[in-house]
């Protein structure tokens, strides 16, 4: 199997992923924050943004190690301006997904081969590469030997209740031609502005990951929002992903 087939495989064919954006949680309790979602979402998606690649300044490699210490995997989606000097950083805390932004920094290729590299020599992690809405979708096809998974952003990043752009329904079905034609299909994913009114509607889109944070730690019912929310997703109850199978990135057919 590919290293790209096992990365694929790492996600169980069981319909949506689904991520809980976990930075609306209440922080002051994260440990009984992560209990309450524990073993039902798939990942709990951190966003690391630096306040410079958006406007918002949140939390880095010590919150990621944080919420892996509860033993809910975490999706790491970088929102910063250069994620290669943090990499290592985020790899070693435990993140199960990389993601980093194809509009950072100058060098994202460079990033990403650097990701490759730490997830052969410190853990298997799955490399994420995500495009903002106004970045062409094309900008994927230089890099499919080097991710596993394209986050299209529904959302600008950073700025809060946004409804998710109108681009977005074909911005999922390009990436996956793109990547078919290419012969490296990777997994597709969508964040921002997932709410429970929209979820069946973005489920239509054919994601296999989709991100929610405020609709499910809204400070009212999370396991309602929840359950909910798997229900419209149609994702599978099976419990989270939890072991990323060893690969060898770029590795042998
Ligand atoms: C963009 C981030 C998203 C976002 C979650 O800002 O990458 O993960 O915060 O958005 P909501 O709360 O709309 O699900
Ligand atoms: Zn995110």
């Amino acid at each position: 199997m590919t290293s790209r087939g096992m990365a694929l495989a790492t996600m169980p064919e069981t319909g949506t992923q689904l991520s809980v954006g976990v930075l609306t949680a209440d922080l002051t309790r994260l440990g009984a924050e992560m209990e309450v979602i524990r073993g039902r979402p798939h990942w709990a998606h951190v966003d690391v943004m630096d306040g410079s690649f958006c406007p918002q300044l949140t939390v880095g490699p010590l919150f990621i190690k944080a919420v892996a210490s509860t033993g809910v995997p975490v999706d790491a989606h970088l929102m910063i301006e250069d994620p290669l000097g943090i990499l290592p950083d985020v790899v070693h805390a435990g993140a199960g997904i990389v993601t980093v932004h194809a509009e950072s920094g100058r060098h994202p290729h460079r990033a990403l081969q650097e990701l490759t590299q730490l997830s052969a020599e410190i853990r298997p992690v799955i490399r994420g590469y995500a495009i903002n809405p106004g970045t062409p979708v094309q900008v994927i096809e230089p890099v499919l030997d080097l991710i596993d998974l394209v986050l299209v952003l529904a959302v600008n990043p950073g700025w809060s209740g946004q409804a998710p752009a109108a681009n977005t329904a074909r911005r999922i079905a390009a990436a996956r031609e793109i990547s078919r034609t290419a012969g490296h299909p990777v997994l597709v994913g969508v964040d921002g502005g997932v709410t429970l009114a929209n979820a069946a509607e973005v489920a239509s889109w054919g994601a296999d990951l989709v991100v929610s944070g405020s609709a499910i730690f809204d400070g009212k019912n999370t396991p309602g929002n929840l359950s909910a929310m798997l229900a419209a997703l149609g994702a599978s109850r099976a419990t989270q992903t939890t072991a990323i199978t060893a690969r060898t990135p770029g590795g042998s057919e």
